[in-house]
């Protein structure tokens, strides 16, 4: 039996989706110790902060948030209002531990991404010991299995983590050192997972891994499943409309999963296949273990299998050596996809990887100036793709309210937002739309029904 609420839970999510999911299922272990979320710090009983290593910015941010969490502990504690726990979880937590003990006394508990599932333990000793770092260790399998199989919803969509950990280790990234090797949860878990949020009303679940096309958990006869499998799967099960996974590694694109984008309605019509760079020898310092052509040679049969797929992609300037002639093949990688979306980096050197302590760093004006340019042609390439839709009709997952009384905001196939008037009624549902203006993130349409009437 669970406690009533009585405690405010404030989780503040950094990073991936993973760590979005993370943060769901901290909130989910530790609702039946009475811990309500609050979308307000001030005056929470426990404050967590999900954090992210992948850039130093993004690491950075930590300290400045925690310094804003001493002064609003404080001012609870002289309110008379009791102690608020400050625990930091994610990546940062696994990589810096020691060193967010030693800079940031505030916080009372660090916890890596693989013992989520040990909080209330941990929560209880830290009330009797401060500074703690604990649970460092990787064993993603403990993890899953442990965390309560009821999870809370909040709308139609849902992530649902399937695989996490990367065995690639391309040479900027620290996310190998972060979460640990690639692991796969068995498929019997995963569908359990999804059965019960269909139960729930979810219509669209977006599998997440670091590698998510790296997929192999064990199936019930004990053979290793694959990600194409899954996904038939999931499509099977009742109410799961629309289906998506990200991030998926190009050399990991297999051609089962490529053909169910063109078999399987519920798999959505959206690819994120980042590349990182068009410079074949910045690929090689990268340690991609693919080419530029062999990149565009997967996104040609994927086209093949599911014409109108939308692409996106992840995109690093200013890598150790990256020459104007390298940064030119990434722009002429960019026109030669003409991507849907692409999110672009600014490389940042990560302490304890091997580009860090390569030659020839890029000065920041130079990347800064590159990224400008990749930036302008990216634009151009995402309102492109908006601009195509003007006048289709496309099915909308209406997912929240909008900004105006009545308005509702939902998904495309294409991942685009879509915001419809006099829609509010309809959330949860997928209803065909009118696309009338494309703008640089999103569409606005009409109800098609209602235009016909
Ligand atoms: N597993 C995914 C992405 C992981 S990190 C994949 O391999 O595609 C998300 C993105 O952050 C990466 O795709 C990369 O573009 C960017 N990134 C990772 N490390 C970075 C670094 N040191 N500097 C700048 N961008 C980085
Ligand atoms: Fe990082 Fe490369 Fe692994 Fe992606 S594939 S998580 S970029 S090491
Ligand atoms: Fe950041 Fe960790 Fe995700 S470093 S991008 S939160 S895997």
């Amino acid at each position: 039996m669970s406690e009533p609420a009585s405690k405010r839970l404030y989780i503040k999510t950094y990073g991936c989706q993973m760590n979005v999911y993370d943060s769901e299922r901290m909130a989910d272990v530790l609702r039946p110790l009475g811990y309500a979320v609050s979308d307000q710090p001030e005056g929470a009983d426990l404050v967590v902060l999900n954090t992210c290593h992948i850039r130093e910015a993004a690491a950075e941010k930590v300290y400045t948030e925690l310094g804003r969490i001493r002064v609003m502990r404080e001012e609870k504690q002289a309110a008379g209002d009791g102690r608020m726990g400050v625990v930091v979880a994610g990546c940062v937590a696994q990589a810096e531990g020691d060193e967010i003990i030693k800079r940031a006394p505030v916080v009372d508990l660090v916890v890596g991404p693989q013992a989520y599932h040990q909080l209330p333990e941990l929560i209880a000793k830290v009330t009797r010991a401060r500074g703690e770092r604990l649970a460092a260790d990787f064993a993603p399998d403990e993890k899953f299995d442990a965390l309560p199989v009821e999870r809370h919803v909040s709308g139609p969509t849902a992530f649902l983590t399937v695989q996490e950990g990367c065995d690639k280790f391309c040479t900027f990234c620290v996310v190998p050192y972060t979460r640990g090797a690639e692991f796969s949860r068995p498929v019997e878990s995963v569908l359990a997972e999804a059965r019960g949020l269909a139960a729930k009303g979810v219509r669209e679940v977006t599998l997440l891994g670091q590698n998510v096309n790296a997929y192999d958990g064990a199936e019930a006869s004990g053979d290793r499943g694959s990600l194409a499998k899954l996904v038939r799967a999931l499509a099977k099960i009742d109410g799961l409309d629309r289906i998506r996974f990200t991030t998926s590694h190009p050399n990991d694109m297999g051609e089962d999963l490529i053909a169910a984008f063109g078999e399987l309605n519920a798999l959505m019509p959206y690819l994120h296949l980042p590349v990182q760079a068009g410079s074949n020898k910045i690929l090689r310092a990268m340690n991609r273990k693919h080419t530029a052509e062999s990149y565009l040679a997967v996104i040609e049969k994927i086209r093949a299998a599911r014409p109108d797929i939308a692409i996106a992609g992840d995109m690093i300037v200013g890598f150790p050596g990256e020459t104007e002639k390298d940064f030119e093949d990434t722009l002429e990688l960019v026109r030669a996809v003409d991507y849907a979306s692409c999110f672009s980096f600014k490389y940042s050197r990560r302490p304890g990887t091997p580009a860090a302590a390569m030659p020839n760093q890029v000065p920041d004006e130079v990347a800064v100036e590159r990224l400008a340019r990749l930036n302008a042609l990216l634009d151009q390439q995402r309102e492109a793709f908006n601009a195509s839709m003007v006048g289709r009709t496309l099915p909308v997952l209406f997912e929240r309210p909008g900004r105006h009384p009545g308005q509702a905001v939902g998904r495309s196939p294409y991942l685009q937002g879509v915001h419809v008037d006099a829609a509010e009624q309809l959330i949860g549902q997928i209803v065909p739309v009118r696309i009338e203006v494309a703008g640089k993130n999103s569409l606005t349409g009409a109800l098609a029904a209602r235009e016909a009437a």
